[in-house]
């Protein structure tokens, strides 16, 4: 069986859980978009780790690990991952493959992303900083780019960091008035980047393909989420890849035809960091509410994350585009106290009621939520395992949500710990 999990939200919907939750059953974990702005959380007893490149598979002593083209890596964020993990004895040794074809995030795009941010004042997106935009742009761009194979011939390396940190000094000091960078630092770093990863550099895609004929079972993470999607989210508040299971195929290589079952993550209600449309926002006590109770700030940057109701409209939406056949829905703990709950099945733009999300930022900043008002419940749930169990109000929202989705929502959330998960 392999499965692809992947966030219906706009990102942080609790993706590392479930991935660490179905990878006991996987041979094999792939990243295959992104890069270091996601930030996938796992409990594990009274561990926590915070994952940003490396697998949510990556804490399981056997699971093979693999990042493959599409992600974009920066090597500094992955050796303090393997290190962070080698402190608690998880070695990675034998059982990470990163595929040579993956671009390298650099210290260049990372000041780039800062550089951008800083100069668009209040019209900036809010990005993560970690490089990812110039990265990818980059690539896009092919001219001036480094690959993960690139540390294989480090003379080669040398001449070409050159060529491209020259070209990017004259951007820094044309456009923002900033000093130079060394490329000559950026090699030395490269270096020892290049004796850490050359063992564990292969073709992803052959790896992968050659897998799945020997019938290993492969589940492929997704980061961010749909509504963070490049070319079908909210853009320009999106992220520079094709975080919906539209960008699986091209990050790694395998066909989506291949997967058996796209499982979508959901919250309970919606978060979004950054800056972007956000049309069951509560920036008020109820999004302080869950923002406290459900420890709403960021994995990757600390941010506070903002809070609002579930939108069916925006999640149906992601189902279409991820092509989902079932739904995991974390944090319905969080929403425990709340007298009410609103769900919103409908936008009003321009004085009329549309229930197929607009992916077109004007159109939906002027969309207003129609919501359907249901009851809470009081009674913490965080120790509840079975669905029947559950206050009949908590699970009256969780049908009501399904119909409104059109998908079964199979696995349920009530806490940060494997064992606080219920499976329908
Ligand atoms: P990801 O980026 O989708 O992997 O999600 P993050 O790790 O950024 O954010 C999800 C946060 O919610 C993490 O702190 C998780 O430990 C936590 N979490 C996951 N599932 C649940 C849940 O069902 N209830 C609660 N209270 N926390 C959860
Ligand atoms: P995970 O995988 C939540 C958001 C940023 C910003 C926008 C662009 O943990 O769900 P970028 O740095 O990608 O150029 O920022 O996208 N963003 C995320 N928000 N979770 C993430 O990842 C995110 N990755 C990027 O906050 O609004
Ligand atoms: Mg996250």
């Amino acid at each position: 069986m392999n499965l692809c999990v992947v966030g219906l939200q706009w990102g942080d919907e609790g993706k590392g859980k479930v991935v660490d939750i179905l990878a006991e059953q996987s041979d094999i974990v792939v990243r295959y978009s992104g890069g270091a702005n996601a930030g996938h959380t796992v409990v594990v007893g009274e561990n926590r780790f915070a994952l940003h490149l490396l697998p949510s598979g990556s804490i399981r002593p056997d699971t093979i690990c693999v990042i493959a083209n599409g992600v974009v890596v920066d090597p500094e964020v992955l050796t303090k991952g393997i290190e962070r993990l080698g402190e608690k004895d998880i070695s990675l040794d034998g059982r990470l493959f990163i595929s040579e074809n993956a671009h390298v995030v650099l210290d260049y795009h990372k000041k780039e992303d800062q550089l951008r941010e800083e100069s668009l004042g209040k019209n900036k997106l809010g990005t993560t900083i970690r490089g990812i935009g110039p990265c990818y742009a980059d690539k896009v761009g092919r001219s001036y780019t480094v690959r993960m194979a690139d540390f294989r011939d480090l003379e080669a390396l040398k001449a070409k960091l050159q060529t491209i940190v020259e070209y990017k000094n004259k951007i820094f000091a044309a456009v923002y008035d900033a000093e130079p960078m060394s490329a000559d630092e950026i090699f030395e770093k490269c270096k020892t980047y290049a004796e850490k990863f050359l063992p564990f550099l292969t073709d992803t895609t052959e790896f992968l393909h050659r897998a799945i004929a020997n019938g290993k079972s492969i589940l492929f993470e997704g980061a961010q989420g749909t509504l963070l999607d490049l070319d079908h989210g909210t853009f320009p508040f999106v992220t520079s890849s094709n975080s919906s299971s539209l960008g699986m195929p091209a990050g790694c290589g395998v066909p989506a035809k291949l997967v058996d079952k796209f499982i979508g993550v959901v919250k309970a209600y919606t978060t979004r960091v950054g800056a972007g449309p956000f049309p069951t926002e509560q920036d008020n006590e109820t999004g302080q509410y869950i923002r406290d109770k459900g420890n709403e700030y960021g994995t990757t940057t600390g941010r506070p994350r903002r809070c609002g109701w579930f939108d069916a409209v925006a999640v149906s939406y992601a189902v279409t585009i991820s092509a989902i056949d079932s739904v995991a829905m974390m944090h319905l703990d969080t929403l425990a106290g709340l007298k009410e709950l609103k769900i919103c099945r409908a936008y009003k733009i321009n004085g009329q009621e549309k229930t197929f999300f607009p992916a077109n930022t004007d159109k939906l900043l002027q969309a207003s939520a129609v919501y359907e008002t249901v009851p809470g419940w009081d009674e913490e749930i965080t120790e509840v395992n079975d669905f029947h169990d559950l206050p009949m109000n908590a699970q009256s929202y969780i049908c009501r949500i399904e119909e409104e989705i059109g998908k079964p929502i199979t696995v349920i959330g009530v806490g940060p710990k494997r064992s606080q998960t219920i499976f329908r």
